[in-house]
Formats: C-alpha cells, structure tokens, sequence
C-alpha cells in the first residue's frame, strides 16, 4: 500500500477524527521523508498587489512553503512567535495544543519582523494544523488583526487533515476580508512544495508567468 492509499483509508475510515493516538501513529510514519527543492520558476507579482506573508511555524515546515510563497512572489515576510515559547517535547506539545483550543485559551504572541499591516493588500497567513484546527496563536493573531477589506490567502501543513475548518474559522475571525481557497501541503513534502505553490498561486491570480 503507498503513502496515498494509507491516507486515503486512513480518512475514509474518519481516522483524524479518533484523537492523537491515530495522529501519532501518522506522524511517526510520515514524520522523516527528505526532500529537494524543485529549480525556482520565474514569477511575476500581479500589478497593485503588495503582498506579506504571516506565519507560525514550531518545526519548520510552513516556514518552507512561507518561503517558497516568497520565492516566487517577492511578498515581505514575518513571524508569528509564542510570547512563551512553546515545549519542544512533542507530547507536552500536542497535551498543551489539545488544551488552549478546548479552552479556547488565546496565548500571548509577537511578531518577528517590522511591517505596517496597512500597507498590504493581500496576507498569505500561514500556520500548522493542531488539534484539526489552526493553533490558538493564530486566533491570538487574529483577534486582534482583522484585515478588513484584504485578501487572505491561507496555506498550511499538516499530516492528513488538510485544511480541517481554518477557511471557515477564517471568514468568522476576519468577516471582513476576502478568504481565498487555502493550500494544504504534507509536513514531510513542505521542501518539494513549488510546483503546489505555483498552481496555487496561479489558480488564486497571485502570480502571473514571466
Ligand atoms: C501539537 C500538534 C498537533 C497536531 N495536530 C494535527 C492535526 O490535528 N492534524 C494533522 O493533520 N496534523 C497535525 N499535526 C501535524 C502538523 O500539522 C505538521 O507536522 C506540520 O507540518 C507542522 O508544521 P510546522 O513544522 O510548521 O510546525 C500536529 C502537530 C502538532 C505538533
């Protein structure tokens, strides 16, 4: 059986809906995969678009795919971060997860960068699914950034439950904006992610071929 069909099985099964045991045991077979990045593809940013890309990463992956976003649309880029960082010990990590979202508990956060938000048109807002959701950080972000009148592209990256409800949670926190179709990508494929960023990009007339 390959990796597709595990997953394919795995969600026609509702295995993502039983908790972490299932979730650890995905994570633990899906957790080493090494990958290339694919050569840079020349692209252009629409004209009147000026983009940033916002994201929270805690191992690495959605700041890949920020960077390939920013690869092929120049946007400027900064970082959510945890005022209090968060435990590198997967378990503890996954335990404090699972309790700021049942708790709706919103962690104090900073941003790792100097931008005015107003300058932009379109945010690409990019985050790890945790817990079949966007972390709490986010919503931290979000509650206190509505981005009015913007688009918002999310992308994540995950370990099967795709977007889970981040674009519904996203027209809630930001009734405002204008929420594109998000892009989930695989944690373990987020290095060879390029040619996925670049139909997304397209699809949403994000970029344009040079
Ligand atoms: C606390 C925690 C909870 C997670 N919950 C889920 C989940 O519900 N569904 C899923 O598909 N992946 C889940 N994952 C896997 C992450 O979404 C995935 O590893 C992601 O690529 C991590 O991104 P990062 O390296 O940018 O932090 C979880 C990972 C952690 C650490």
């Amino acid at each position: 059986m390959n990796k597709n069909e595990i997953v394919h099985r795995a969600h026609a099964k509702g295995k993502f809906s039983h908790g972490r045991r299932e979730f650890l045991r995905f994570a633990s077979l899906f957790g080493g995969g090494l990958v290339f990045a694919k050569p840079f593809l020349a692209m252009a940013r629409p004209k009147g678009m000026k983009m940033l890309i916002i994201y929270f990463s805690h191992s690495g992956n959605t700041r890949q795919v920020a960077r390939e976003i920013q690869a092929l649309t120049h946007a400027e880029m900064v970082e959510i971060m945890p005022q209090i960082p968060f435990p590198e010990n997967y378990d503890k990590l996954v335990e404090l997860a699972e309790k700021q979202a049942s708790e709706h508990y919103l962690p104090a956060f900073k941003v790792e960068g100097h931008v005015d938000f107003n300058d932009f048109n379109v945010i690409f807002l990019g985050f790890p699914i945790w817990a079949y959701t966007m972390p709490m950080i986010i919503y931290s972000f979000l509650d206190k950034h509505k981005f009015a009148g913007k688009k918002i592209a999310p992308f994540c990256t995950q370990m099967g439950s795709g977007l889970a409800d981040s674009e519904d949670r996203l027209k809630e926190l930001c009734p405002q904006a204008d929420i594109l179709p998000g892009l989930a990508i695989w944690g373990s494929k987020a290095a060879e992610s390029s040619q996925l960023v670049k139909d997304w990009l397209k699809n949403n007339g994000l970029c344009q071929q040079e």
